[in-house]
């Protein structure tokens, strides 16, 4: 059985070292917060949103600092690592103003959606997570999500879809590890090579994620209406390598709303 392949030792004490690989790490998390901000601001009522995988909280600090974030949210902030939660609770402790309510639970995702009621939840975000587990654990979460969501609720899925063209998908990973090389210019080699075996074990077929029709069929045999890619623009080579993002939605009428909200017409 496939087991997930987790943050372990120097990976999680020292996570934030891992961003200096990516130069474009800061714009990946602002398109998350973006997308979730853009929602929020369709709600009429004060929302609740779930960041799961909070890790040392950048992706939530993205969503708070955001200027378009007008309401006072509600947020918590799931992840089964004290090492990281820890973090987290330091880092967003400056933004707690931008919200009515933080509060952090140190629990995997799938035993903590199981003890929300259904449709009680406005958004789920999640950045570079679920690419840890196999398949069978990524779908009970994308079935647990689409439970706990409201009608017109949606889940913002950034993550590492490998290309499903070969070619593309071997750049994609030789210009990871060329970023990576940043580590050892700073005299990390354990990083470094914790970072270089970890991305090697996530790209293994029984765990990676794929931007594919494939990916988008989990997400709808899990419960949602549908998933719609995020467009990080023409790149060639694509600017964020496999950091994408798909956004989940859970009913139709939900999909419209978001959709209208971007300014399409039906
Ligand atoms: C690679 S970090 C990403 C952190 C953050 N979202 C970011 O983009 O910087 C993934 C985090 O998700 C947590 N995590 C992984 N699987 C989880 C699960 N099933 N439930 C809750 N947390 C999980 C890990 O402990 C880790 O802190």
């Amino acid at each position: 059985m496939t087991e997930s392949n987790e943050l372990k030792g120097v990976g999680a004490e020292e996570y934030d070292l891992n961003k200096l690989a990516f130069p474009y790490y800061d714009d990946f998390q602002r398109a998350i917060a973006d997308l979730v901000v853009q929602h929020d601001l369709q709600l009429d009522k004060r929302s609740k949103i779930i960041d799961l995988g909070v890790g040392t909280g950048d992706t939530s600090k993205a969503v708070l600092q955001h200027e378009g974030l007008t309401k006072l949210v509600n947020l918590t902030c799931v992840d089964f690592d004290p090492v990281l939660i820890k973090q987290a609770k330091r880092k967003l402790l400056p933004y707690q103003n931008r919200a009515n309510h933080v509060n952090f639970i140190c629990k995997r995702a799938e035993e903590y959606f199981p003890t929300l009621k259904e449709n009680s939840v406005d958004v789920i975000f999640s950045a570079l997570t679920l690419h840890n587990h196999p398949p069978g654990t990524r779908k009970r979460i994308y079935q647990e999500a689409s439970r706990v969501l409201n009608e017109e609720g949606i889940l913002v899925l950034g993550d590492k879809f490998a290309s499903r063209i070969p070619r593309d998908h071997l750049n994609e990973m030789t210009r990871m590890i060329m970023g990576y090389l940043h580590l050892l210019e700073i005299g990390r080699r354990d990083v470094f090579e914790y970072w270089i075996r970890h991305n090697l074990r996530d790209d293994q077929p029984d765990l990676q994620m794929t931007r594919s029709c494939r990916t988008t069929s989990e997400i709808m045999n899990s419960g949602f209406y549908g998933g719609a890619w995020f467009e990080t623009g023409d790149g060639d080579p694509n600017p964020w390598g496999m950091d994408q993002i798909l956004v989940a939605y859970k009913s139709q009428k939900g999909f419209w709303k978001v959709r209208r909200g971007m300014g399409e017409k039906k």
